[in-house]
């Protein structure tokens, strides 16, 4: 496969017949398994344990989709020690041998595409097409990591070397060791499984810990690693409570690496444990942290006010407003304020709230304690904002909550500085562009923003000082394409990593030099 032949995967068209019975047999499929147990597997093992997550539909929480065993620090032991015996054998595998897993397992997610999509729809809530995009996006990153692979591997594509009279210089791009993948719920499968093969596809062995509401999902994707063949002992999946297994595994002297996608407030403490080296330690680890977002859309008074209204609701309310990339914010400027906000509010109140399977644009939030959590905020946003519309629990068998609008938010508000991580949309007003790109930027985040304007000057500013890792222009702030939007933010939303990028695999290499005399 030549690593110049990426290309994304096309979503699919829910609008067409065809499409439309397809997904609906796949979920009927999916249904039919419901209630199945999934066991930890570690090496060629698998162990079922009495000890259980019991995965349920949060659209309809008296349906359990699944329960999977659940991990203790022995197991996890066990699962380091597979680990790092299956690297010695690993690391010696050819890249172009590594990558054909990929290239196999996109293959097979392609042809299970809506079975996957269905797992996603009944776990996490998402609706047909925020499934079918996770889906996209995982054989993304199958195809993506694993061209990155063979590209990392022929050096002097990657770095050629300056040339010496008489050396022969050759750099390699070799893996580290065992990696820990701990993975959130709002990307499942997509980045789940890109954490994962990345880590995999560069040489390491990994123990991955799904996200306690998502480990359903997690488990088919492992299964489908092995139907491909990948060695055993490669990828062991190990769910379990994020403080008992997650921290007994981030500060285990033998971990080389974490590559961890979740909360701010995770993502620090693993950063500060993992920092500690451990007696027998021999190097210092690395730690990918990917983390949480306050982004924001800003529109000025020469923008497309409906386009830029789109692109407003779009972002806030897409998954829930569950994305790490979620516009959570809109700054807008005071001549078109009024303008813009009305428009907002009514496509808000279009949207159509129910059962994910029935694929209203609004669904569920994950979990009761995020349910709370996102109540908490809107009893918050009472005090600070305009409430618009939306602000309660909306009927169903889950977690369901009405999308919510809250305006002339002022930018120290707590709604409009804290990650919600729900439907919940706080609106300020600027007095005129900068100063909108200067509330922007006021946040300890720095993960995704947009700008709506005609004006290619203003474009130019916002594109130099509006500080985030992925800035979008007259677009919604969410929805990076692997290889095309590398994605990644700064300050507070993470490490700097661009998760779909042509760097990414470096972060988990180590480059070493070798120079023959010739
Ligand atoms: P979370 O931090 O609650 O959990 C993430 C993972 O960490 C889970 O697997 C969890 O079990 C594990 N964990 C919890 N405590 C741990 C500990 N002490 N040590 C080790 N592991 C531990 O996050 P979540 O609710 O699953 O996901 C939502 C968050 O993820 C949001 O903040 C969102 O912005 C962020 N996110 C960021 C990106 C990005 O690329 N920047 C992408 C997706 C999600
Ligand atoms: N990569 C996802 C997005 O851009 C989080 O929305």
């Amino acid at each position: 496969v030549p690593y110049t032949t990426f290309k994304n995967e096309a979503l699919t068209d829910f609008s067409a017949e065809e499409n439309k019975t397809a997904m609906h047999a796949a979920l009927a499929r999916v249904r039919e398994g419901f209630g199945r147990k999934y066991p930890i597997i570690i090496g060629s093992e698998k162990l079922f344990l009495e000890e259980e997550i019991i995965s349920v539909n949060p659209g309809n929480v008296d349906e359990v989709v699944g329960t999977v065993s659940k991990g203790s620090t022995n197991l996890a032991e066990k699962a380091m020690q597979t680990a790092l015996a299956t690297f010695e054998t690993w690391k010696k595998v050819a890249p172009a041998e590594r990558a054909a897993y990929l290239f196999k397992a996109a293959e097979l997610m392609r042809e299970r595409k809506h079975e996957f999509s269905s797992y996603l729809v009944y776990e996490s809530g998402k609706n047909w097409v925020e499934a079918d995009a996770d889906t996209a996006e995982a054989i993304d990153f199958l195809e993506f990591y694993g061209r990155e692979m063979l590209r990392l591997s022929q050096t002097s594509v990657h770095q050629p070397l300056t040339k010496v009279e008489g050396d022969d210089n050759q750099i390699t791009y070799i893996p580290l060791g065992v990696g820990i993948i701990i993975s959130p719920f709002n990307f499942p499968l997509a980045i789940m499984a890109g954490t994962t093969v990345a880590a995999i596809v560069s040489g390491n062995t990994v123990i991955l810990k799904p996200a306690d509401a998502t480990p359903v999902i997690a488990a088919k994707f492992v299964g489908l690693m092995e139907e491909v063949g990948l060695p055993a002992g490669v990828l062991n999946y190990l769910p379990g409570d994020g403080i008992e297994v997650g921290e007994y595994l981030v500060e285990h002297p033998k971990t080389r690496f974490i590559s961890f996608t979740g909360s701010r407030a995770v993502g620090c403490r693993i950063y500060e444990r993992a920092a500690k080296v451990q007696k027998g330690q021999i190097w210092l680890k690395r730690v990918i942290a990917e983390m949480g977002g306050k982004d924001g859309v800003v529109v000025d008074e020469t923008a497309d006010l409906d386009a830029a209204a789109a692109a407003i609701v779009a972002s806030a309310y897409g998954y829930q407003g569950q994305k790490c990339s979620a516009g959570s914010r809109a700054i807008i400027v005071e001549s078109v304020y009024d303008e813009v906000v009305k428009k907002v509010v009514e496509l808000t109140k279009n949207l159509t709230i129910g059962l994910p399977e029935e694929n209203y644009a609004i669904g569920p939030v994950i979990d009761k304690k995020s349910f709370e959590k996102i109540m908490g905020y809107i009893a918050i946003g009472k005090t600070e904002g305009n409430l618009l519309t939306g602000g309660e629990r909306s009927k169903g068998n889950g977690f369901y909550i009405e999308p919510t609008i809250f305006a002339d938010v002022n930018p120290q508000a707590r709604i409009m500085q804290e990650e919600i991580f729900g439907p919940v949309l706080a609106i300020a007003k600027a007095a005129d562009w900068q100063e909108a790109i200067d509330i922007y930027n006021n946040t300890e985040y720095g993960l995704t923003g947009a700008y709506h304007s005609k004006d290619a000057s203003r474009i130019d500013y916002a594109h130099e000082n509006m500080h985030c890792g992925n800035l979008y222009i007259n677009k919604k702030c969410t929805g990076a394409l692997v290889g095309a939007n590398p994605f990644g933010g700064f300050n507070m939303s993470g490490t700097d990593s661009k998760a779909g990028g042509f760097d990414y695999l470096l972060l988990f290499t180590q480059a070493k030099l070798t120079s023959r005399k010739k």
